[in-house]
Order: C-alpha cells, then sequence, then structure tokens
C-alpha cells in the first residue's frame, strides 16, 4: 500500500495587514490586552471583493509549483473552509475550474479550525486506498467576513489567509496516522447561528458572525489536543522525543505553549506564526507548514504532528514524516 506523501507546500496571506493598534481604534481594546491573553499582533484581512477561492488559488499555485506538478496532474481536490465563496458549488469545483484541471474530484470539508486536518485525512484515505495518486489539500478562509466588528471578544483573534499542500502516493513514508474527532454537545459554544436551512433572516440583518464562550473553548482546546497528541504517539509506538516538529492549529500563543508543556516539547521545536496571522481557522496550519518549509526549519525525513481544535467540537492530529 502506498502512503501519502507531501511534494509540495504552498500559502498566501491578503496584502492588508490590519494591526493591533489599528484595531483599538475600531472596538475598545489595546495592543497589550491581545498579545497577553493570545499572542497576536497582527492578521491580514481580505480585499473588498477578495474571496477565499482567490486566496486559494494562490496557495494552490505555489503549491503546485514547489510539488513540480501542474493542474493537470492532480486527481482529487479537497478545500477545508468555514467561508466558502457560494452556497454551492463547492470552492474545489471553482478552484478546479481557475487553475484548468478537468475531471479530479473535487469538495469542500467543513471543521472549522480542524478543517485542514480533516481534509488532508480524506486525501490520505484516497490515496492509502489506491483512488487517488496525487491529490490537492487546501485549508482557506475569510474569516473576517463572519466577524461582528462590534464585539472585541472575537474580532481580535482572527485573520484571512490560505495554505496548500499537494500529496502524492510515494513508497516512501508520508501520513503515518491521523485521528479525527468531534463532538456536537459544545456546538453553541463556538458558532455562527445562522444558516441556510434556518432561513436568510440572521444574514440579512447581518447578524450572522462567530459567536464563543471564549473560557470554555479556551479549556477544550487545551484538553482535546493534550488527549489527541498522546492518542497519535500510542498509535505509532513512539516517545515524544521522536517528535521534530510540532505544528499546531494556530488559535492562541496559551493553548499552544500548554499543549507543547503536556509534550515536554521546547518552543524552539514549535512552529508559530499566530502573532502574525492570528487564527487563520481552517488555513492556519497549511500557512505554518509552508512557513516551515521555505524558512527551511522543516527538513526532509524529519517527523512533524499537526493537531488542530475548533468549533463542532472538532479536534484532530496526523503524524507526518516529511
Ligand atoms: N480587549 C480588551 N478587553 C477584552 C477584550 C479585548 N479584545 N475581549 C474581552 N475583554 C475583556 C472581557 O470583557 C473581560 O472583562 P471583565 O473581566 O471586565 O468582564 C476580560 O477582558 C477577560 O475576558 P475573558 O474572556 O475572561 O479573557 P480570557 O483570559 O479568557 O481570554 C480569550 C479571552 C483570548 C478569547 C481566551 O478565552 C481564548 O483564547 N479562548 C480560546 C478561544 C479561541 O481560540 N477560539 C478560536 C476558535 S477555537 C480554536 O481555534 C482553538
Amino acid at each position: 500500500m502506498s502512503s501519502a506523501r507531501i511534494t509540495g507546500t504552498g500559502s498566501y496571506l491578503p496584502e492588508r495587514i490590519l494591526t493591533n493598534e489599528e484595531l483599538s481604534t475600531i472596538v475598545d481594546t489595546s495592543d497589550e490586552w491581545i498579545r497577553e491573553r493570545s499572542g497576536i499582533a497582527q492578521r491580514h484581512i481580505a480585499a473588498d471583493g477578495e474571496t477565499t477561492l482567490d486566496l486559494a488559488e494562490h496557495a494552490s499555485r505555489r503549491a503546485l509549483e514547489a510539488a513540480g506538478r501542474t493542474a493537470a496532474d492532480i486527481d482529487l481536490i479537497v478545500i477545508a473552509t468555514t467561508t466558502p465563496d457560494q452556497i454551492f458549488p463547492s470552492t474545489a469545483c471553482l478552484l478546479q475550474h481557475r487553475l484548468g484541471n478537468v475531471g479530479a474530484a473535487a469538495f469542500d470539508v467543513q471543521a472549522v479550525c480542524s478543517g485542514f486536518v480533516y481534509a488532508l485525512s480524506v486525501a490520505d484515505n484516497f490515496i492509502k486506498a489506491g483512488s487517488s495518486r496525487c491529490a490537492l489539500v487546501i485549508g482557506a478562509e475569510t474569516f473576517s467576513r463572519i466577524l461582528n466588528w462590534e464585539d472585541r471578544s472575537t474580532c481580535v483573534l482572527f485573520g484571512d489567509g490560505a495554505g496548500a499542500v499537494v500529496m502524492e502516493a510515494s513508497d516512501k513514508p508520508g501520513v503515518m496516522s491521523t485521528h479525527l474527532h468531534a463532538d456536537g454537545a459544545h456546538a453553541s459554544a463556538l458558532h455562527v447561528p445562522a444558516g441556510v436551512s434556518q432561513g436568510y433572516d440572521a444574514v440579512q440583518e447581518g447578524r450572522a458572525f462567530v459567536e464563543m464562550r471564549g473560557s470554555e473553548v479556551f479549556r477544550m482546546a487545551v484538553a482535546k489536543m493534550g488527549e489527541v497528541v498522546e492518542e497519535t504517539l500510542a498509535a505509532n509506538n513512539l516517545d515524544r522525543e521522536a517528535l521534530d516538529w510540532l505544528i499546531p492549529h494556530q488559535a492562541n500563543i496559551r493553548i499552544i505553549k500548554a499543549t507543547a508543556k503536556k509534550l515536554r516539547m521546547g518552543m524552539d521545536k514549535v512552529i508559530v506564526t499566530v502573532d502574525r496571522h492570528g487564527n487563520t481557522s481552517a488555513a492556519s496550519i497549511p500557512l505554518a507548514l509552508d512557513e516551515a518549509v521555505r524558512t527551511g526549519q522543516l527538513q526532509r525525513g524529519q517527523l512533524f504532528l499537526i493537531e488542530a481544535f475548533g468549533g463542532g467540537f472538532t479536534w484532530g492530529s496526523a503524524l507526518i514524516r516529511y
């Protein structure tokens, strides 16, 4: 059975940077509060008219180039997004056409901040089953569009961006295991209480925004990310020392540090982008992964763990030999 190997990474951030200082002129907050509670100093915000599809396209083209592949080589496109361009078709189908691919399977996955781990797991299973040989997996979000810019408890935390990987069937080791979980009992702790089947009232009245009980999310995120890390190591019969890098979902530096502490990993082995990107939901891990690759931190042959927690609640991890 082939393994699914990451052969190229790419990412894209919108040009516009929104600093904490600037945010403090919009809502009653301060650079000090945001940095202290979340570790975030700035985030990128999509321009008017710039959509999730646009961000996904930039990231995908860079990942394809890095892998030495063209769109025609791709037989599966999976996009993790909470902020699709349209109700349908999926952003993956729109992207397929933009890239000039015809015939690949293409669909979106919705698991909020855990979306990229879910999408990568789907592609891994397609490749292991022999249903795909070359997959494009993307996390892309314009989360700024579902933020209430009058709610200081949420709008300071998120940003926009996209990251992508090309995954190919290989005889060399790649994805070692993936672990996905969800518990819908906590839906109201972190949600956008509006949607298609509930009618458009909330959308039309400008109420389709993220609502969050922050401290509840924080506690569960630390607990579940710790658990899934243990589960991943046990499933692979590995000690924590075997890990070269931890590439966590970038929600909050305090959550990241708590997970690293549980793993007894020094922060010098943890990729951190939350200070510059904020929480970009499904895009955060592939953005951090691409940075780790392009800065030369993550080297071929090294072992890294990705892990995420988000709305649903959903959480998951993947252990990957790069
Ligand atoms: N600026 C200034 N003050 C603020 C702000 C702000 N932006 N937001 C809230 N406050 C105030 C609150 O009103 C409160 O004031 P009070 O004590 O007078 O009532 C005070 O700051 C403390 O608020 P808390 O919510 O208790 O602050 P906490 O230390 O829990 O930090 C935070 C809040 C950063 C949201 C934290 O709970 C958190 O990170 N939770 C995880 C949320 C998260 O990451 N969600 C992303 C999606 S899930 C995921 O990706 C993991």
